[in-house]
């Protein structure tokens, strides 16, 4: 069995972090989301991956190449641009060929991995296996309309939904998916739309079965989610200090301290990573915060939030919270007169002051 994972879309919803770098390269819990996609495919036994690219830039492919490093045969999958999951389905039809496969969405994390998934699809002998998940807003996804333990229909983004679950991320497919990929028109929003073609599927009297995920499950695409994923992952962390950790500081709960990080007169309260070659001086890190590689943190506190690698924090009076950091930031103190604030920041960066 072979799987298709999508790494393309247009990111609008993480804008401005999304204008220079591909959403799923942010790292949670310092890997980037990609990564835990790849590790479930793996652990499910699957190695041959196609992996749908936007067509320009190749920072997905810089990063895992061959796939090699992770025990997978990757190939690259150029999309022309973002027309659809349905799209992604349809350009992969040469690589996938005449078998069955998975079909996963490279932004979203689930605990527990997917190889019971694959297990259900088998032993059902259906056409298509959807994952599906108990959500409070299911109009934000595509909706399931149950009857007796079965589908019987399903609609994207429905005003008015017929059932409270979303159809998460993860499908798993024969062959006859590309039949519907290719029957299918695009929606009023300009794609081809995954939901149409289960609901082609389910028209033309394939078999569509279902699993209910029990654990958590988060799709990636806002801010808010990607905090959310980010506590879900950390909650699950063991201790393991292999940095520098001197007498004065006080770690906490759950704390992960990579090798080459430091950590001087601070308080880390767990659950928390601090990620090799990054020096925490004088600072509080308080719980549900993912500091990546070769930051600084000096005279500052900060929790609940993310911050990408190569970060600078400094001398700052009010906690910081929440918030999502992408590379090489720095949010230090204006030590000269007048005293003002000053930003240089990108397009569509969202800043709140106190
Ligand atoms: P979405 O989160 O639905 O869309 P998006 O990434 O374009 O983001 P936004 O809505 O914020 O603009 O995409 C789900 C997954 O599918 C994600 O991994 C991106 C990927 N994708 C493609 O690879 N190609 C596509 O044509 C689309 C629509 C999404």
């Amino acid at each position: 069995m072979k799987a298709l994972i999508t790494a393309g879309g247009h990111g609008t919803r993480l804008r401005p972090i999304t204008h220079t770098q591909n959403k799923h390269l942010i790292p949670i819990a310092n890997k980037p989301i990609l990564n835990y996609a790849l590790e479930y495919i793996r652990e499910a036994g699957i190695t041959d991956v196609g992996i749908i690219t936007n067509k320009e830039g190749s920072e997905v492919k810089d990063v895992y190449k061959d796939g090699s490093q992770m025990g997978l045969h990757i190939t690259y999958i150029p999309q022309e641009r973002p027309s659809g999951l349905a799209d992604c389905v349809r350009i992969a039809q040469p690589f996938l060929g005449n078998e069955s496969f998975v079909f996963y969405l490279g932004d979203n994390i689930i605990v527990g991995g997917i190889a019971r998934f694959i297990d259900e699809f088998r032993k059902s002998g259906a056409n298509c296996h959807l994952v599906l998940a108990r959500v409070k807003d299911p109009e934000r996804f595509g909706v399931p309309e149950l009857k007796d333990g079965r589908i019987i229909g399903i609609e994207e983004k429905p005003r008015k939904p017929k059932s409270d679950f979303a159809v998460t991320g993860i499908y798993i497919y024969d062959p006859n998916i590309f039949e519907a990929v290719n029957a299918i028109s695009p929606s009023a929003r300009g794609e081809l739309e995954i939901s149409d073609a289960h609901q082609y599927l389910l028209e033309k009297g394939f078999k569509v079965t279902y699993s209910e995920i029990t654990g958590w499950w988060k799709d990636t695409g806002k801010p808010a989610d990607l905090l959310e994923a980010n506590r879900l992952v950390l909650d699950s962390f063991e201790t393991r200090i292999e940095g520098k950790v001197d007498t004065q500081s006080n770690l906490t709960g759950r704390v992960v301290i990579e090798p080459g990080a430091e950590i001087h007169n601070s308080n880390v309260r767990g659950p928390a990573i601090i990620g090799a070659g990054s020096k925490i001086v004088n600072a509080y890190i308080g719980p549900y915060t993912s500091i990546d590689k070769n930051c600084r943190i000096e005279n500052s506190e900060i929790e609940f939030s993310i911050v990408s690698c190569g970060c600078l924090i400094r001398n700052q009076k009010i906690r910081i919270e929440s918030s999502l950091l992408g590379k090489d930031v720095q949010i230090v103190d204006a030590n000269s007169k007048p005293f003002t604030n000053r930003f240089i920041v990108g397009d569509q960066s969202q800043i709140e002051i106190r």
